[in-house]
């Protein structure tokens, strides 16, 4: 442990950066579908000559701006801000590898925030084909932040095996390229862009649900029939883009899906697949919405209408999201990380010489009572997924479990054997012998009573 541990009771860490992702996620990819949308229909508004789009790509762009401006940048901040706090040592890895990706990256942050603000305040008052200019410099600059978040959100499931033949010899930034270009890059890439996409039409029908088609001589329902298109794209070849990725995924990581689909039913470890099939869900549930009711009837749409369809967005993001997230397990970095931070190649280390032996944030000395050095060691390697008595709560999973069936569980954990049922899905606990039986009467402390763990903090 290189760094201290946050604890967050109740949601527990997993959705900290869950729910700040899931926000972030529907802001950003419509940053990127957004622009692209906007210049389509200033070409096409000039091309044809429809005068009456202008007033609602306005009211759109101001939206635009506001929506991923405000929220999207500051939700991006707070990415940082709780994967640095979470994931200390995945981040820092990740800095060491991509520092120049993020660079380039915030180069583009800086043209696509300028170029939104210049577009939105410049509606007529420059001449037409400028202003349409300033939109396609938007639109290829944001485009180009997705290009290169998507190598180093990629590498994190995938980094490879040149990556990982690499890693740990200090040579690992000589292979920037490799590490970027991974396997799930161009599936991922492509899937992404298709979430742009649709939820560039998605947002646009927030906006146009709000205004009455007779004000904007038939514009409303013009632009809702145009921006229902946009969802087709995204419905159409989802599932084809979805098996690309799923190949190019390693074998063990789908395998935690094919367990999941396997033990349906019998309810061992089902989320996986449960959330794979309301991703389904959702998104079959949003073309037929927006095919029923913004397609057939554009002039009635109304907020409620667009909400609604926002919100089964949000929940085909969050789940999608869920189970990318799902799949990675064990690891924060595949193959190389588990979750906790124990990097696969320390382990041996770890088991020899101890776990908390060389870290600075756990309490140590003679006066260091067992129950201190148990709940160091669930801080360190357990709570990155669970929590004491809240999201995968450690005092629900083992409530009626005795002092032996506590030791199997933490034994099968420490062998990580890979037929346990836990291989799939839980890193090695590593430590000495004093280690683990400090977290076993720590785990056993969680469902004493209250008084009994009043005297065991003691
Ligand atoms: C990479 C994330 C991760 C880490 C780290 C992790 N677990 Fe788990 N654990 C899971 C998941 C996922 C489940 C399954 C949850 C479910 O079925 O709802 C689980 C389930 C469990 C269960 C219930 C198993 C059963 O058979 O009922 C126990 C007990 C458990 N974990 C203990 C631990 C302990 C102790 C540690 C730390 C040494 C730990 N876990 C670390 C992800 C993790």
């Amino acid at each position: 442990m290189n760094y201290p541990i946050w604890e967050v009771k109740g949601i527990g860490l997993p959705w900290v950066i869950g729910i700040i992702a899931i926000f972030h996620i529907m802001i950003s990819h419509f940053a990127v579908g957004g622009g692209l949308y906007l210049a389509l229909a200033e070409a096409k508004a000039i091309k044809e000559g429809r005068a009456n789009w202008f007033p609602l790509l306005q009211a759109h762009s101001k939206f635009f701006l506001v929506l991923t401006g405000v929220f999207g940048a500051v939700s991006g901040v707070g990415i940082w801000f709780s994967i640095g706090l979470i994931q200390p040592e995945a981040t820092s890895t990740l800095i060491h590898n991509f520092v120049f990706g993020w660079a380039i990256e915030w180069v583009f942050f800086i043209v696509e925030l300028t170029s939104a603000a210049v577009y939105y305040y410049t509606w007529n008052r420059i001449p037409a084909a400028l202003h349409l200019k300033v939109g396609w410099l938007y639109a290829i600059s944001s485009i180009c932040t997705l290009v290169i978040i998507n190598g180093i959100l990629t590498f994190m499931l995938t980094p490879g095996t040149t990556w990982l033949g690499v890693v740990g010899s200090g040579h690992e930034s000589s292979y920037f390229w490799n590490a970027f270009f991974n396997p799930t890059y161009w599936p991922s890439l492509v899937l992404r862009t298709l979430v742009c996409i649709s939820l560039a039409g998605v947002w646009a029908l927030v906006t146009y649900s709000r205004l009455d088609d007779d004000s904007y001589g038939n514009a409303k329902t013009q632009l809702i029939r145009w921006s229902t298109k946009w969802l087709a794209p995204a419905f159409l070849l989802m599932p084809v883009t979805f098996l690309w990725y799923i190949m190019m995924v390693p074998d063990a990581n789908k395998h935690l899906l094919e367990l999941g689909m396997a033990s349906i039913g019998q309810g061992s470890f089902t989320q996986v697949t449960r959330i794979a099939l309301l991703s389904v869900m959702s998104t079959s549930t949003i073309a037929a919405v927006a095919y029923l009711f913004a397609y057939k009837f554009p002039k009635d749409f109304s907020p409620s209408h667009s909400i609604a369809i926002l919100l089964l967005a949000l929940a085909a993001t969050g789940s999608t999201e869920y189970a990318r997230e799902a799949i990675r397990k064990p690891f924060v970095i595949g193959s190389h990380m588990y979750s906790n931070s124990v990097r696969v190649r320390d382990v041996a280390k770890f088991n020899q010489d101890g776990y908390l032996t060389h870290s600075m944030w756990t309490p140590s000395g003679p006066s260091v009572s067992q129950h201190e050095l148990g709940k160091a060691m669930f801080r360190g390697q357990c709570m990155s997924c669970h929590t004491e008595n809240g999201y995968r709560s450690m005092k629900r999973f083992l409530e009626g479990r005795d002092a032996k069936a506590v030791g199997n569980i933490l034994s099968m954990l420490r062998q990580n054997k890979s037929d346990s049922p836990y291989h799939a899905y839980m890193p090695p606990l590593v430590g000495k012998d004093e280690e683990v039986a400090a977290l076993q009467a720590f785990l056993l402390s969680l469902n004493q009573t209250t008084s009994a763990n009043a005297v065991a903090k003691r």
